[in-house]
């Protein structure tokens, strides 16, 4: 017997049971019914292969993970400085701001090893004696094109540190930096989320973050940011 005519002796026996109920033995059903089954697991198994890919192994192939030269605890030296942040985060007498910390603002208590840390040793041996500065990581960093100002934000419009970093301030430990292997930018621009969705102010860095609370607070009200003289604001 031939395939076609198989088919036709199937379809001609659907056929036969249309007005009946259909047959309870699932092995007995014709090419049209039943295929439903497969088909639907097939979609679910694509479905989560794929968000599987797009949400957990792309991001992982997108970011390399570098540690911090050195572990830095907020939460321990925050009690032992007397200026608070501006002890190692500060502005200069220009209004331009110190950014991460120098050697400067570590020699008074780390001019050699004073505790059984092994990450305050190897501070002081590979840095401080050598007289290295550290080449910190920094999360926030922009694209070269982009200006931004620590005085406009901190002095003139007031605003807190967690704004747009969240608690890196209060943290027992510096997290991994991660890297854009395509644009070379810091994931904290672009936020931890894949899809880009915020929860928190701090949670990404991009243009429009910039934008929405610039709008939202009528910053360079009357240059309109679609005109060129708006795009120079932010840019260089
Ligand atoms: C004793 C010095 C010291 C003090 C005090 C200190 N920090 Fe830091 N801070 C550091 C070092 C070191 C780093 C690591 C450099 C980096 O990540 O850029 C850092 C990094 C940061 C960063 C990450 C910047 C980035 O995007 O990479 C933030 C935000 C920050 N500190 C906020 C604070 C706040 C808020 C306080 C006060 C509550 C504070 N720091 C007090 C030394 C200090
Ligand atoms: C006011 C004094 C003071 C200043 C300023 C200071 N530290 Fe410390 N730091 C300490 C003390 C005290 C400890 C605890 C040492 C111990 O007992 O292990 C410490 C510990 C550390 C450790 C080890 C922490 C751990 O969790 O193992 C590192 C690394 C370190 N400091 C780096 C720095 C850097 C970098 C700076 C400058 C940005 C800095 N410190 C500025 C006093 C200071
Ligand atoms: C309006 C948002 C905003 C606020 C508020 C803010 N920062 Fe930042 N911070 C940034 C951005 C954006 C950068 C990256 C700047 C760049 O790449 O030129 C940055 C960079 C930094 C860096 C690394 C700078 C460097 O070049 O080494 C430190 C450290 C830092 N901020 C600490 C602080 C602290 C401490 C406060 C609170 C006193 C604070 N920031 C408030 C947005 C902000
Ligand atoms: C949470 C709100 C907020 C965010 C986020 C923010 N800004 Fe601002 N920005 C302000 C406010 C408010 C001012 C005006 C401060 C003042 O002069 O009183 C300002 C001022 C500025 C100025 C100075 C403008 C001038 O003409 O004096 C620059 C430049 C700037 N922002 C760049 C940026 C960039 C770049 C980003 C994103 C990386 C950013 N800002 C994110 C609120 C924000
Ligand atoms: C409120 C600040 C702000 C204003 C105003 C602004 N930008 Fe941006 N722009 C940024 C920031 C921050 C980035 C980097 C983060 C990102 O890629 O979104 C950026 C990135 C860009 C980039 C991509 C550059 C790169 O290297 O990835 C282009 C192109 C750009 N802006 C064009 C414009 C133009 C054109 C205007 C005027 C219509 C404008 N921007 C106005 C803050 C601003």
């Amino acid at each position: 017997m031939s395939t076609e005519d198989k088919a036709n002796e199937v379809s001609a026996e659907a056929q036969d049971q249309e007005p009946i109920t259909p047959p309870a033995d699932p092995g007995q059903t014709g090419p049209g019914q039943g295929a439903g089954g497969p088909i639907t697991l097939f979609f679910i198994l694509g479905l989560v292969a794929s968000l599987v890919l797009g949400w957990v192994i792309f991001p992982q192939l997108l970011y390399s993970h570098k540690e911090q030269p050195i572990q830095f605890n907020h939460v321990l030296h925050n009690e032992l400085v007397d200026d608070s942040c501006e002890s190692c985060h500060f502005f200069r007498e220009d209004g331009t701001y110190s950014g991460a910390p120098k050697l400067a603002q570590c020699i008074d208590c780390h001019e050699e090893v004073q505790g059984e840390s092994e990450e305050e040793a190897k501070f002081v041996n590979q840095y401080v004696l050598k007289d290295r500065e550290v080449p910190w990581l920094v999360y926030s960093r922009q694209p070269a094109c982009v200006f931004f100002s620590h005085v406009a934000h901190v002095k003139m419009g007031d605003m807190e540190c967690v704004t747009c970093h969240g608690d890196v301030g209060e943290s027992e430990s510096l997290k991994p930096y991660e890297a854009n292997r395509i644009s070379g930018y810091s994931r904290n621009i672009w936020g931890k989320n894949i899809a880009g969705i915020k929860f928190n102010s701090w949670d990404r860095m991009k243009m429009d973050d910039c934008s929405e609370c610039h709008v939202r607070n009528n910053v360079n009200q009357g240059s309109v940011q679609t005109l060129r003289g708006g795009c120079f604001v932010c840019h260089k």
